[in-house]
């Protein structure tokens, strides 16, 4: 049996990326994007980008629901390769926020939990503000996260789902470390055990440190950034305006100028 120990969005676990959120639904949470940026009147020809784009599933499927020039950026280069190796007609790119062109596109999205994959105030503070650098006047800043104040109320347990998927058959056992929730630190160990066709036996873990900040950090964050809040629901699909019982939340600004930083 081969066992491998990776942290965060590492080869192994880009691999298994798609197989491992099959529960989450992504046509219709695209279709859902899709609407939203309907609704903000964005031009079919006005640039899109997604920040923190992973295996790039959402982009990919909005790509064929707008024509719009649609760029996708991840810090994860396995994570990137899953998602050019799909062959779409989305700019893919790897590196950092500062390499691409400011003041370029009317409408950004982190989708997911990209948000709570920085730890500390101070970087999430510089994120939106490279953010807003990236955006037009007038254009439009939207992301999902985990609600702290529901994930406090319910903390966390262990959750094992088994996946099949072609041949394989594929378990994920995610183990909470919740010592330090009350400070918005949750640990995620994602054990995943992989039977291939066989019947070989390869596992690996990966470690997810993740941070909630509350709703006040956010909006403290994205005002210093330039930042004008439209409004905090639900995550996609539902955009819920009922929130307190949404574990994932999501919130659309608009850049109304430049940071204050
Ligand atoms: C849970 S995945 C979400 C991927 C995709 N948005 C989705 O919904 O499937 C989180 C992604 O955020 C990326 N990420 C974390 N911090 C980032 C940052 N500062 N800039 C860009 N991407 C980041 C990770 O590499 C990872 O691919």
């Amino acid at each position: 049996m081969k066992k491998e120990m990776c942290e965060d969005y590492s080869e192994a676990f880009a691999r298994y990326y798609d197989i491992l959120t099959q529960h989450k639904d992504y046509a219709l949470e695209t279709s859902a994007l899709n609407e939203l940026v309907d609704s903000l009147k964005i031009d079919q020809s006005c640039p899109l980008i997604d920040i923190g784009c992973g295996t790039g599933t959402h982009s990919i499927k909005l790509s064929r629901l707008r024509k719009n020039p649609i760029s996708a950026f991840d810090i994860s280069p396995p994570m990137l390769r899953e998602a050019i190796a799909k062959r779409s007609r989305v700019i893919f790119f790897s590196g950092s926020l500062l390499d691409i062109d400011t003041s370029a596109f009317s409408f950004a999205y982190s989708l997911y939990n990209v948000v709570n994959c920085i730890t500390e105030l101070a970087e999430l503070s510089n994120f939106f503000l490279q953010v807003n650098r990236r955006l037009k006047l007038g254009g439009y800043y939207f992301f999902e996260f985990w609600n702290r104040a529901a994930v406090l109320e319910e903390p966390p347990v262990i959750v094992t789902r088994v996946i099949h998927s072609g041949r394989e058959k594929v378990i994920r056992i995610a183990e909470p470390d919740i010592s330090c929730l009350s400070d918005g630190i949750l640990n995620l160990v994602y054990k995943i055990e992989i039977t291939d066709v066989n019947g070989d036996l390869s596992q690996f873990e990966s470690l997810h440190r993740l941070r909630l900040f509350d709703l006040a950090d956010f909006q403290r964050c994205l005002r210093v950034a330039g930042f004008e809040i439209n409004f905090c629901r639900g995550a996609l699909p539902s955009l819920s305006e009922n929130i307190r019982n949404e574990r994932m939340l999501s919130i659309l600004v608009k850049k109304t100028g430049e940071p204050l930083l």
